[in-house]
């Protein structure tokens, strides 16, 4: 009989499984020369010495930010907020009429929230297929990254939004205006390139230009240049305050993920009332970081960063949390007014895993000798999780 009948050599293995034992053995002689054996034989919680947890916490709404005629910006990137490195938070205001002009993110997709007014947006895919909509209170948009996009305040009032990118150093390396290339463009490659005389180029300011007073638009949108580009077949806009929320005794919370909203592919976003004294759970997220963002009211949040490692912050209206992915964390709500969050995960879908959740996924006899309860207090703890408390 053929020793390979079967794919078998002579040993009895297939050739896969041989490829498996020799390269096995192999990574193992390896890991013994790279690691002595006298480094296993201490522990290893003696050598480690655990950084502190870092600073959690922003107050973005008091940083100066960037003003112009026809608005203003403030943001927390990796600069203003070094722990903030998946995502990064602007809080932008356009006058009436008030432009951001014709850009584009390199490194990052734009996910807005409008807290007032009025704002209309203009979008390019790389399909060709271009969309014009209006956004107010309570409405999201997504331009995936590297998308040209644009802003402009309908009024009557200003508008104010908080924009939410899932890279933070996304403006320092990829915030792409077109003034910015216009103006270090010859006229001469314009003029050819865009039918106009190198006269007409001569005025664009070298700086960019960034937010521009300009007319506030019509109420009906104007046609777009060309009225037979293709329409977006996957909107950008979610109207996520008016959806269904979440209902728990002590507050509610609204949640858009990839499942509701196809084009946001790379973040999931959560609208969060918590009521007078509520308590948000213990728990953390396996899949994603959480960036907090407080409309009003106020919380406290604790954080457990493993090795003995608890940092608690106080938030109020206009500062931003940051929670690392797979940090514990519960958040409870202080003082008479309702608070009011809104949170980003930087995965397009959301994932949690409660504490109240987890221990009735046990057996109670596990449960009475991890903690020394009684089974009479095994009996009382919840059987599944809780959300948002009373
Ligand atoms: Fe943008
Ligand atoms: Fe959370």
């Amino acid at each position: 009989m053929s020793g390979s009948r079967g794919g078998k050599n002579g040993s009895g293995l297939s050739r896969r499984e041989l490829f498996t034992v020799a390269s096995s053995t192999a990574a193992i002689a390896a890991a013994s020369l790279a690691f002595p054996k006298e480094i296993h034989a201490v522990p290893l919680q003696e050598h480690k010495k655990h950084a502190p947890l870092e600073g959690f916490k922003y107050d973005i709404e008091a940083s100066d930010g960037r003003v112009t005629a026809g608005g203003s910006a403030k943001e927390a990137n990796v600069d203003e907020f070094p722990i903030s490195e998946s995502m990064a938070g602007v809080s932008m205001r356009l006058n009436p009429g008030g432009l951001r002009e014709l850009h584009w993110h390199a490194i990052a997709a734009e996910w807005a929230f409008v807290l007032k007014g009025n704002v209309r947006t203009t979008v390019i895919s790389p399909n060709g297929e271009a969309e014009s909509a209006d956004f107010g209170p309570g409405d999201v948009w997504y331009f995936p990254k590297g998308h040209g996009h644009a802003l402009q305040c309908l009024g009557p009032d200003e508008a104010h939004f908080i924009l939410v990118f899932d890279n933070g150093h996304f403006s320092e390396f990829g915030t792409f205006s077109i003034t910015d290339w216009l103006g270090h463009t010859s006229p001469q490659v314009l003029s050819r390139n865009l039918n106009l005389p190198t006269s007409a180029f001569g005025s664009i300011s070298r700086d960019e230009a960034y937010i521009i007073q300009g007319k506030v638009p019509p109420a009906v949108p104007e046609e777009l240049r060309n009225r037979n580009l293709p329409e977006n077949q996957s909107p950008h806009k979610f109207r996520l305050a008016a959806t269904q929320p979440f209902v728990f005794p002590g507050g509610e919370e609204r949640i858009v993920s990839s499942k509701e909203f196809p084009i946001q592919k790379t973040l999931t976003g959560v609208l969060q009332d918590l009521k007078p004294g509520a308590l948000r759970e213990l728990h953390w997220h396996p899949n994603g970081d959480e960036w907090q963002y407080y409309i009003s009211g106020r919380s406290r949040v604790t954080i457990f960063g493993a090795h003995g490692r608890v940092a608690t912050e106080e938030f109020s209206q206009g500062q931003i949390a940051f929670i690392k992915q797979g940090f514990g964390h519960f958040v409870e709500q202080v003082g008479d007014e309702p608070t009011r969050i809104l949170i980003l995960f930087n995965s397009p879908v959301y994932e949690e895993i409660s504490l109240a959740g987890w221990f009735a996924a046990n057996p109670p006899a596990l449960i009475a000798d991890n903690f020394g309860f009684s089974a009479e207090q095994v009996a009382r703890l919840p059987k599944a999780s809780r959300g948002i408390l009373a």
